[in-house]
């Protein structure tokens, strides 16, 4: 069974990702191609990165990255919720995301955004981000608008032609996940 972890990029209190988070679980558990979880930061409290060598040597030493890269090392694909902070994506996701490097590699990569403008700017930065650590992002994107898919910007309200859109993004990420397996398999 090909496995997609849902990563919740957001771990501040008050937090409107835990709901994008459950939504895109819900929509996505529904289908029978792959298995979804939903995997939280708040319960990987990574430190700012402490590792002594780059992630890419694959040596990692503290308990709390061995840990970490387990779970990812678990999942064939992803699908990153994130906020737009400051025009990018959370200081919280990005330091997860430096963590680690072969756990990333050869997967797929969808993104879910919210913030005034829809977090866009956020995915730019990620998409980059992915492109370093071999990760092949799909061209499908929710972009929840603050403004006009939840309401009083706190409760999440998403307009229909999101949840097709997020179909989409669940088709492109559970297929190129897929495609990718042998080259998971020749690196392994
Ligand atoms: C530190 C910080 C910076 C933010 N910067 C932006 C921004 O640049 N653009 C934007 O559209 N929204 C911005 N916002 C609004 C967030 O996108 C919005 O509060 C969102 O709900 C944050 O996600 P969270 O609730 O899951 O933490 C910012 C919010 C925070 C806390």
């Amino acid at each position: 069974m090909t496995e997609i972890g849902i990563i919740l990029g957001s771990t501040r209190p008050n937090r409107n990702g835990e709901q994008v988070a459950k939504w895109v679980y819900d929509i996505a558990s529904r289908r029978s191609d792959a298995g979804f979880e939903v995997v939280d930061l708040r319960d990987y409290p990574l430190p700012h990165l402490d590792e002594p060598l780059p992630p890419s040597m694959g040596q990692y030493q503290g308990e709390h990255t061995k840990k970490w890269a387990e779970k990812i090392a678990s999942f064939d694909g992803f699908v990153f919720v994130t906020p737009e902070y400051n025009h990018s994506t959370s200081g919280v996701l990005k330091n997860a995301i430096d963590y680690l490097y072969t756990e990333w590699n050869n997967k797929a990569a969808g993104f879910v955004s919210y913030g005034g403008v829809g977090g866009a700017r956020a995915v730019e930065h990620l998409r980059l981000v992915a492109g370093e650590l071999q990760m092949a992002d799909v061209r499908q994107q929710v972009a929840l608008s603050l403004m006009t898919e939840f309401e009083n910007f706190s409760v999440l309200k998403p307009g229909e032609y999101n949840v097709r859109a997020l179909d989409t993004l669940l088709d492109q990420v559970v297929a190129w996940s897929q495609a990718l397996a042998p080259l998971r398999t020749a690196a392994a």
